[in-house]
């Protein structure tokens, strides 16, 4: 049995489906699959598909594990992220052949509307990541939900309803799923979206986020590092690409290294790194990212590192950068 359960910070981004499936074939991808049942249908109804599940929930995961381990399933993996970060950095464009959505968490108080997952910009996103003809189907059972959902599908012009209608509320031949018969048991109607990527050209382009090697900089600092902890208050920087805030520090009992506590905002995901200032002979500092966490060295690493030798550099006027390898420019 294969192992369904992908290492999402391992990962290259895109994704090598192929490497991972052992085979070409084309990609179907379910967002938010839940208990993994929907999945597991999808998989034995297409033998010849490579289907990919991708939740948040961890524990929903596992579970959906064991359901497709009992069914004997070999083509069928399971990806934990969020999905717009997971379409976004571990799918190319023209990769993923269809996508199905199920019953995605209505967040039915109007405060938290802007949580939907079927957005306008979602859309796009899909739009740039389907090829011509590959079906987004989804289903809900919320009305307020499904008018929106209806009213996104019918504003962009990347999709098209595969029926005379924007949706259908009943779909006897579909495969059923935990929330639905819920749903249905309740006496709820369900609403069923049957749309199609159309061949023309996507708007919004969406890059997957390039990686950069581990970001270093040697600086001299006349001030010891003890004196640079003592000097330290949490701080807020931001540049064209990212933004992010220094939250706090710690030092290492057993080497000469502060970890800067850091948070990095930049599209479409918040990295929260260490930054580590290690003491180097001749009074040099060098300044780099910790492995803690498997962090990305995208270019809002570069940048938090590049904010990290800015602020350095406020602290004495002899702080001077002798060496870097980064890919952006330093902060002002
Ligand atoms: C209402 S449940 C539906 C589950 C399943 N599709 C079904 O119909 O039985 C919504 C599912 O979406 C998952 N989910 C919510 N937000 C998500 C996100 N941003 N990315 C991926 N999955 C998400 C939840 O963990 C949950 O399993």
């Amino acid at each position: 049995m294969p192992d369904y359960l992908l290492e999402s910070k391992c990962l290259p981004w895109p994704a090598d489906w192929t490497t991972i499936f052992g085979r070409e074939a084309p990609l179907y991808l379910e967002i938010g699959f839940g208990n993994g049942q929907f999945l597991r249908d999808l998989a034995a109804r297409h033998p010849a598909g490579n289907i990919v599940g991708l939740e948040i929930s961890l524990p929903a995961q596992r579970r959906a594990a064991r359901r497709l381990q009992r069914a004997g399933l070999t083509n069928v993996r399971l990806l934990n992220a969020d999905a717009l970060f997971g379409v976004w950095v571990f799918f190319a464009p023209g990769s993923p052949a269809g996508v199905f959505i199920n019953f995605p968490d209505p967040w039915p108080k109007p405060a938290h509307h802007h949580r939907r997952l079927i957005n306008p910009r979602f859309l796009d996103l899909l739009a740039d990541r389907l090829p011509a003809g590959a079906p987004l189907e989804i289903a809900t059972d919320h009305a307020g939900y499904a008018a929106q959902i209806e009213a996104c599908l019918l504003a962009t012009p990347h999709f098209h309803s595969r029926l005379p209608a924007p949706f259908v509320t009943e779909d006897p031949q579909r495969i059923r799923t935990k929330y639905e018969q819920i749903a249905l048991a309740a006496g709820r109607t369900c609403h069923y979206f049957k749309w199609q990527r159309n061949s023309r050209p996507a708007g919004t382009p969406f890059p997957i986020p390039p990686e950069y090697p581990m970001p270093h900089i040697v600086m001299y600092s006349p001030l010891p590092l003890a004196e640079v902890a003592a000097q330290f208050v949490p701080l807020a920087w931001s540049s064209a690409a990212a933004s992010g805030r220094f939250v706090d520090v710690y030092a290492s009992h057993r080497a000469e290294v502060l970890l800067v506590d850091t948070y990095v905002s930049e599209e479409p995901m918040t990295q929260r790194i260490a930054l580590t200032i290690g003491q180097r002979p001749d009074n040099e500092l060098i300044l780099g990212l910790h492995e803690l966490g498997f962090p990305r060295p995208t270019a809002g690493v570069h940048h938090a590192l590049s904010a990290l030798a800015g602020w350095l550099q406020t602290l004495h006027p002899a702080m001077v950068i002798r060496h870097s390898n980064l890919q952006v420019n330093h902060a002002a």
